[in-house]
């Protein structure tokens, strides 16, 4: 029987996770923490307490996760992001434990114009990027058994996201302005957690591209959340970055390929459309 802890248990991808993996390893145990159990920034809590538990598997999910918030507090982004990173990195090699760190496309600059390889150089452009690179760095520094998956553009059933944002905007406005610039694949939280588990079930080890497949951009997704919400009256005006002038620059092609999760464990990621659908309809 494994021990597995998952850290960032109430987060919007964490919630997800916890279900799906319960459902996975029915016979392992599995224990959920978030910021009320451990605070990831105290490096001795942190080490302390996971060594406490002796976890086999420690998939470290928290983050500071306010891409602009990080512009204007970068202090608190490599508090968490990055140190806070290493100090769950030295918990879990503390035990011997396997560690997985969710990171970003967001390490990207999207100057590339084909779909981002596990190898291609990282070169953020935003705090939230450098923050989440840098703990990519801490990872593969100090642990000997670890696994960095990188996603993209999610979404879910909990916390504020994409989705959200768009049908509480429809629901005030007669028309909303969409960033048509951005390349990216949406990606489901069921999905990526099914991946997750699935790549833990393959003992995976490395840099992992994990998104659902095909490409849009903001304003092509926000289309299908209206239409699928039944909300098509409200109008949507494309727009460019330059003019949402939002405080974090964002990468403008950000696509993963994650061929390499379908040749090492046969799992497909299916279109985001069709993953948007069940979203829909659950
Ligand atoms: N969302 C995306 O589009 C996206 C894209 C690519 C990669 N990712 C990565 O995927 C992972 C999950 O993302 P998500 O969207 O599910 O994030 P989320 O909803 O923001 O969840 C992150 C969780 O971490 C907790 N947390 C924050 N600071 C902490 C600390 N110092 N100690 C312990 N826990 C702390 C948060 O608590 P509070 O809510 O109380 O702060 C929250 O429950 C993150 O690593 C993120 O970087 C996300």
């Amino acid at each position: 029987m494994k021990r597995i802890l998952v850290i960032g248990a109430k987060g919007m991808l964490g919630r997800d996770l916890m279900g799906v993996l319960l459902s996975f390893f029915p016979h392992d145990e599995i224990f959920g923490w978030d910021i009320e159990e451990i605070d990831i920034q105290k490096e001795e809590d942190t080490v302390f307490e996971i060594e406490k538990l002796r976890p086999n598997l420690v998939i470290h999910i928290a983050a500071y996760t306010d891409v602009d918030g990080c512009e204007s507090n970068k202090e608190k982004a490599f508090a968490v992001n990055a140190e806070g990173t290493r100090h769950v990195a030295l918990g879990a090699s503390g035990c011997q434990a396997k560690m997985i760190y969710l990171s970003t496309d967001y390490v990207f600059d999207g100057k590339k114009k084909e779909p981002y390889l596990e190898n291609d150089p990282p070169q953020p452009i935003s705090v939230y990027g450098h923050s989440k690179w840098k703990g990519e760095q801490y990872v593969q520094e100090s642990m000997r058994d670890f696994l960095i998956i990188r996603t993209q553009w999610l979404y879910g059933r909990y916390g504020k996201n994409f989705v959200t944002s768009i049908l509480r905007q429809a629901s005030e406005k007669k028309a909303l302005s969409i960033v048509n610039d951005q390349i990216g694949s949406p990606t489901y939280t069921v999905d990526l957690a099914k991946a997750i588990s699935t790549l833990i079930q393959f003992d995976a080890r490395g840099i992992f591209h994990v998104a659902n497949s095909d490409l849009c951009t903001w304003y092509t997704f926000g289309q299908a959340i209206l239409k699928l919400s039944g909300m098509n009256k409200v109008r949507v005006i494309p727009i460019s970055s330059k003019e949402l002038a939002r405080p974090a620059p964002r990468p403008l092609y950000s696509v993963l390929n994650c061929q390499k999760l379908k040749k090492e464990t046969g799992w497909t990621m299916r279109p985001w459309s069709e993953a948007l659908k069940e979203h829909f309809s659950t």
